[in-house]
């Protein structure tokens, strides 16, 4: 871990019933968590309320995704204004899943990026190459490439955490070694002092995501660049999420 405050993010992805997340609360409100960790849950959309008006204040709430823009005639999409509303602290943009599944571009996100935090959200930033890419040596160029579009259009880096998640670490119990992770991690720190700051390069959270899990986070955590990590699977079990959270100490 690196000097910022770890940051652990729970990614709850599409899934959950009320009773199922009412359950996972209860854990969450019952675990010990390290008190010098931020811990934030990203709940479906559906269930932020009921989260919100039963989880601890100790952890904060982010939504999964905010629409580009002023909300208004745009069927289906949460608006920046309305996850403030509901008490979120945060919004995950750029998640692969939304690049890959939904087809969000480099530009649609920072543009996301950039309406979210002039609206006074925080955002967990995500980049990360595919499987081919990495074969074929393309790791850093792609992971550049997303850096930058968010880099072209964020106002500010001050309430920025990028979430590096290799995509074929995502849900396939393949994670990345500490190695693999750091040597990204601090090709990206270079990049940020070398086209932002160096100040923003020493302070920005570099968070690691793809099949982090109680038995591997430890070790992840050692690495000098990574500050943190994003979690899905896992993170839908409150006792192993804790550990995740606590495994910087
Ligand atoms: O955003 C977190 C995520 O994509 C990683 O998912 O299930 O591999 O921990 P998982």
């Amino acid at each position: 871990a690196g000097t910022g405050k770890f940051f652990v993010g729970g990614n709850w992805k599409c899934n959950g019933t009320k009773d199922s997340i009412s359950k996972l609360v209860s854990d969450l409100n019952a675990a010990k968590l390290e008190p010098d960790v931020d811990v934030v849950v990203a709940p479906p959309f559906v269930y932020i309320d009921q989260v919100k008006s039963s989880l601890a204040d100790r952890v904060e709430i982010s939504g999964q995704n905010s629409w580009v823009g002023k909300g208004g005639a745009f069927t289906g999409e949460i608006s920046v204004e309305q996850l403030k509303d509901i008490g979120c602290k945060w919004v995950i943009l750029g998640h692969s899943e939304r690049r890959h599944i939904i087809g969000e571009d480099d530009k649609f996100i920072g543009k996301k990026a950039a309406y979210a935090l002039n609206g006074g959200l925080g955002v967990i930033a995500c980049i990360g190459e595919l499987l081919e890419e990495r074969e074929a040596g393309k790791t850093f160029d792609v992971c550049f490439q997303q850096l930058k579009a968010y880099a072209d259009s964020v106002p500010s880096w001050d309430n920025i955490v990028i979430a590096y998640e290799p995509v074929w670490a995502i849900g396939t119990g393949k994670v990345a070694t500490p190695q693999q992770a750091q040597e990204v991690h601090a090709a990206l720190r270079d990049w940020l002092r070398k086209n932002v700051s160096g100040e923003i390069a020493s302070k920005t959270r570099i968070i690691y995501g793809g099949s982090v899990n109680g038995g591997n986070s430890a070790e992840l955590a050692k690495q000098e660049d990574i500050d943190g990590f994003l979690v899905g699977g896992a993170s839908l079990k409150g006792p192993e999420f804790a550990i995740i959270v606590n495994s910087v100490t």
